[in-house]
């Protein structure tokens, strides 16, 4: 992977996966032992986010100087010449000047594609709009594979039904996630308002590579049977009609009455932020993993910063 982009879950292969996540789990053992290591150190990473974040902005951030890189961070991008109308493709090439990897944070879809075409350094896509957001996806997964108790190196997730709950048409996490779990013959229920389900082209991509794949607007169906159960959000910055977004927006709420309806061992995941998903006390749940979830988010970033500059 030296030297190359990461844009879209597309450019992986199951060998890939199984790679990094074995780098992941080095990664986890370093910052437990040491803290942290000196792997990148004297390399550079920009963190250009146009968008807000917490999770995404701040594992990056982490994930480098623990590896004892440094970071330029752009999180307010109003403060940067972006405010001036600077073009992403300018901003681009000033960063290429000064960094040796970009993670890229944009409200349009295929924008890190544009970046990666034009970039002389790495560019890693932190989400692009209702896109794709891949390292959360290979968190995901890697979240899926160690609460399962699964070997990272070879596992066999054919057996598995995983529900993708909520705004399955603008979740950039479940597009993503969802394209993952395809590589691996996962039984796939899609639970969500009718006019937020997964776009057509996404299910056909699902579709063409053998994945089952069933639609509901409820939970109930899938609910007990299920191994993982994936909670989004609804996306409001994505809806032009906010009576849109008001209609839809608490469809789904998980309450420890749904977990009680749910398998002893499933796993309980949600990119965050909640916003109403997931009532807080489901939180003491043993099956409530989104915490663990986003920890494992800076050992995964960690592993993949390296391998692209080359370690
Ligand atoms: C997600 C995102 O930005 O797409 N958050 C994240 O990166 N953990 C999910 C969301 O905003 O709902």
């Amino acid at each position: 992977m030296e030297g190359k982009s990461i844009v879209s879950v597309d450019q992986f292969t199951p060998d890939d996966l199984s790679h990094i996540f074995s780098v992941a789990q080095e990664m986890r053992q370093a910052v437990n032992e040491r803290g942290s290591i000196d792997l990148l150190k004297g390399k550079i990473l920009a963190n250009l986010f146009y968008e807000p974040s917490t999770r995404t902005s701040s594992s990056f951030m982490a994930a480098m100087q623990r590896l004892g890189g440094s970071v330029i961070p752009i999180t307010e991008v109003k403060y940067s010449s972006v405010s001036k109308g600077e073009t992403l493709v300018d901003t681009i090439r000033t960063l290429n000047s000064y960094s040796d990897c970009i993670a890229l944070r944009h409200p349009q879809a295929g924008s890190a594609a544009l970046a990666a075409s034009i970039s002389r350094k790495p560019v890693i896509n932190a989400g692009d709009g209702i896109g794709e957001h891949p390292t959360q996806a290979l968190l995901d997964l890697f979240t899926i594979v160690e609460e399962l108790g699964l070997q990272s190196d070879s596992f066999d997730l054919r057996d598995m039904n995983v529900v993708l709950l909520g705004d399955l048409l603008y979740g950039r996490t479940v597009h993503s996630l969802s394209k993952l779990l395809s590589l691996y013959g996962v039984t796939v229920h899609l639970v969500s308002p009718k006019t937020l389900r997964l776009p057509q082209e996404i299910c056909d991509v699902l579709t063409s590579r053998g994945c089952r794949l069933f639609v509901h607007e409820n939970l109930e169906g899938p609910l007990s049977t299920c191994d993982v159960l994936y909670a989004t959000r609804v996306q409001k910055e994505r809806f032009d009609d906010e009576k849109m977004y008001e209609s839809v927006k608490d469809s789904y709420v998980i309450t420890p009455e749904t977990m009680s309806r749910a398998k002893k061992n499933m796993v309980l995941m949600h990119p965050f932020p909640r916003v109403n998903e997931i009532s807080f006390d489901v939180d003491s749940d043993p099956r409530a993993a989104y915490f663990r979830q986003m920890e494992n988010g800076m050992y995964i970033r960690m592993a993949l910063l390296a391998m692209v500059m080359g370690k």
